[in-house]
C-alpha cells in the first residue's frame, strides 16, 4: 500500500470529520431538492454525471497558469492571469456540482469522509487562485505566482481525492453497468404472484429484476438503482414511474428512462410477456416498452 492510500484510509476512518460532514451533507441535500435543480447539479439530461467534466476546467486553466508562470516570462504573464481567472470563474458550477453528488454519501461514512476533504482541498485552492488574481491586478506579481502554485498543490490534493471517490469507491458509478442481463426470454415469476398494482423482485438469471403490474401490463427494470445501487425493488410507485428509496431518483417504468435525478444512467429495462401462466422477461434496449404476452 502507497502512503498516498494509507493516508486515504487514516481519512476515511476519521471520525471528526462527521460533525462537518453530516450536518454539512443534510443541509445540501436539502437545498437540492427541487427536481429541476437535482437534475441540472447532477448532469440528468447529459446521461453522466456533470461534475467531472465542469472540474476539467479549472484543472486545466490552472496548470496552463502554472505553466506560463514558471516558463513563461513576462511576455506569458497576461496569458497566465487569464487562466487563473479563468479557471477562478469555472471552479463555481464545478464545485456546486461536485457538493450535490456528495452529499449522497451521508449513509457511507468513508467516501462522505473523503468527499469532505476533497470539497476544503478545492475549496483552499479557490481561496488561493483568488488571492493570486487580487494580487496579479495590483501588479503583485510575485505574490500572485506564489499564491498560484500552492493553489495548484490544493487543486492536485483535492484532484487526487476526487479520484479515489471515483474509481476506487465508485461513487456516482453506474452500478448496472456490469450486470449479466438474459437476452432470451426467461422465465421470473409465475403470473398469479404479480397483483395488480404490485411490485416483486425477482431473478432472471444472475440479475436481480423489479417487476411491477400495472393496467394489466407487466412492467420490468433492474432492481439496482444506476445511482448508487439502491433496491429500486423497495421503491414507492407513482404515475408510472417507480422512486428509489435511497435519494429520490425516479424512473419511468416503460422504458427506464430518469425522470428525476441525482441518477443520470438510465434504469436498464426487460421486455415481457406471460408463458404458460410464468412471466418471462429479456433485455431490452432503453426506449422500447414492454411486451405483453
Ligand atoms: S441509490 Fe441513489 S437514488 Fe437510488
Amino acid at each position: 500500500m502507497t502512503c498516498l492510500n494509507t493516508l486515504v484510509k487514516r481519512i476515511e476512518r476519521e471520525r471528526l470529520l462527521d460533525s462537518v460532514a453530516v450536518p454539512l451533507a443534510a443541509l445540501v441535500h436539502k437545498a437540492v431538492g427541487a427536481r429541476s435543480v437535482r437534475n441540472l447539479l447532477s448532469g440528468t439530461a447529459l446521461g453522466h454525471p456533470a461534475h467531472p467534466m465542469l472540474t476539467d476546467v479549472p484543472i486545466g486553466a490552472w496548470t496552463a497558469a502554472a505553466l506560463l508562470d514558471t516558463v513563461g516570462g513576462r511576455r506569458g504573464a497576461p496569458f497566465a492571469d487569464l487562466f487563473v481567472a479563468m479557471g477562478v470563474a469555472a471552479a463555481v458550477p464545478a464545485a456546486l456540482t461536485g457538493l450535490n453528488d456528495w452529499s449522497d454519501t451521508q449513509a457511507e461514512p468513508g467516501p462522505r469522509r473523503v468527499g469532505v476533504v476533497h470539497a476544503t482541498a478545492n475549496t483552499t485552492a479557490l481561496a488561493l487562485y483568488t488571492a493570486s488574481l487580487v494580487a496579479r491586478a495590483k501588479g503583485k506579481r510575485f505574490r500572485g505566482r506564489m499564491l498560484g502554485w500552492a493553489g495548484y498543490g490544493a487543486m492536485s490534493a483535492g484532484a487526487y481525492l476526487g479520484g479515489h471517490l471515483a474509481f476506487a469507491e465508485a461513487v456516482n458509478v453506474n452500478q448496472t453497468a456490469f450486470e449479466d442481463r438474459p437476452l432470451g426470454w426467461t422465465p421470473v415469476l409465475p403470473e398469479a404472484d404479480l397483483a395488480e398494482g404490485a411490485s416483486r423482485k425477482a431473478a432472471a438469471g444472475n440479475t436481480a429484476v423489479l417487476l411491477h403490474r400495472r393496467a394489466g401490463q407487466v412492467y420490468a427494470l433492474s432492481a439496482t438503482c444506476t445511482h448508487m445501487g439502491g433496491p429500486l425493488a423497495e421503491g414507492q410507485v407513482k404515475d408510472g414511474c417507480v422512486i428509489c428509496p435511497w435519494h429520490g431518483s425516479t424512473f419511468d417504468l416503460a422504458d427506464g428512462h430518469v425522470v428525476r435525478g441525482p441518477a443520470t444512467s438510465p434504469e436498464p429495462g426487460y421486455e415481457t410477456r406471460v408463458r404458460e401462466g410464468m412471466i418471462e422477461v429479456r433485455a431490452a434496449d432503453s426506449g422500447r416498452g414492454p411486451v405483453v404476452g
